[in-house]
């Protein structure tokens, strides 16, 4: 996690990952998507974190970016109301 993230969304996001493709996380919540790095980290002080899963399945994409098994959401998201949506994370 980065610590000057903004806060995507307070729920995540379903997406199939598939195995053995580098995916590119976004960590700093200013991606056009929320879950992957589009590059608008520039400037932030964040980078994205790179992420390979064994499985193709659908996973739950953190967009609060503040779980504590970044980038897979774990509930930590049920900390922020709607309107810290797009403000710093705690
Ligand atoms: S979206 Fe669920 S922990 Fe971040």
């Amino acid at each position: 996690m980065c610590k000057d993230a903004i806060v995507f969304h307070n729920k995540p996001k379903g997406v199939t990952l598939e195995a053995g493709v580098e995916y590119s996380i976004c960590t700093c919540g200013r991606s056009k998507n929320g879950a992957f790095c589009d590059g608008s980290h520039e400037g932030s002080g964040c980078s994205p974190k790179k992420l390979t899963v064994e499985k193709t399945k659908p996973y739950q994409i953190c967009l609060c970016k503040s779980s504590g098994n970044f980038p897979f959401c774990d509930g930590t998201h049920s900390i922020y109301k709607d309107d810290e949506i797009g403000k710093g994370v705690k």
